[in-house]
């Protein structure tokens, strides 16, 4: 029988995306080294937690009111979320370490001081988040998957969207961004099973960003490829 556990003591996780990519320039590689440590929002990983223990979230960015970006890719959404909500602390996640780096740089360049990051899988930071901690989060341009027998590793499955549930205030917001009509589908079909209640408007409403919306990496290359964005929003029952 195959062992459920890392020898961390971490379960196993299967994550499919890319942790490393192209060569990492010298002026980001003194980001990851110099700036990245003083982002953490606590003992997240299990190297560092092995017994799980709960983070304190009013030790977190000031005690201020937390938001959840998952999978922030280069950052461009974070750093501007911060820069418009300075009274709100964000913590973003991304294992891809490449992306992790030019956040840093753009933390550096905005000057903003509301932002945690924890480089890794969202699932270890829900792990030792409290419940009901989070005010809300975003999910912008998930990874795709698109064929389907890969379908099940996306993020709108309940492996990601029952702690997310969890970490999220009664009353809290879910926004999800994606270009890929079949991710709309599995959306609509998966966030309300795990108790999430759908606010947007259907179908009109699906293309209209939010008031707030700052575009990614991610979204440009869908416009300029013909993808049309869907924009949707949950809520978690009061
Ligand atoms: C298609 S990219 C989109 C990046 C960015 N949100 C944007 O719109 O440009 C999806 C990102 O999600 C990240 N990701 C995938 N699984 C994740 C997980 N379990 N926890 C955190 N991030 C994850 C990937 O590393 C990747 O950078």
């Amino acid at each position: 029988m195959q062992n459920d556990r890392h020898p961390s003591g971490a379960p196993w996780r299967n994550f499919y995306g890319r942790f490393r990519g192209k060569t990492i320039r010298s002026s980001q590689k003194d980001y990851l080294d110099n700036d990245l440590d003083a982002l953490s929002p606590g003992p997240v990983g299990w190297d560092v937690n092995p017994d799980r223990v709960p983070l304190d979230p009013a030790t977190i960015l000031g005690g201020r009111p937390l938001w959840l970006e998952i999978g922030f890719g280069a950052g461009e959404h974070m750093v501007a979320m911060a820069q418009r909500y300075p009274d709100i602390g964000l913590i973003g996640c991304e294992p891809f370490i490449n992306g992790v780096a030019m956040l840093l740089g753009k933390i550096r360049r905005a000057e903003v001081s509301n932002l945690a990051v924890h480089p890794g899988d969202v699932r270890d930071l829900f792990d030792v988040l409290p419940e009901g901690c989070i005010e809300k989060a975003f999910l912008n341009y998930p990874d795709p998957w698109p064929k389907t027998r890969h379908h099940r590793r996306r993020f709108v499955t309940a492996e990601h969207l029952d702690p997310l549930y969890r970490v999220l205030r009664p009353g809290a917001a879910f926004r999800v961004a994606t270009d890929i009509p079949d991710y709309v589908r599995q959306t609509l079909a998966e966030v309300p099973k795990a108790g999430f209640v759908l606010q947007t408007e259907l179908p009109d409403g699906m293309g209209v960003p939010w008031d707030d919306w700052i575009s990614t990496r991610y979204e440009m290359k869908a416009l300029r490829e013909g993808r049309r964005p869907h924009y949707l929003t949950f809520r978690k029952p009061a």
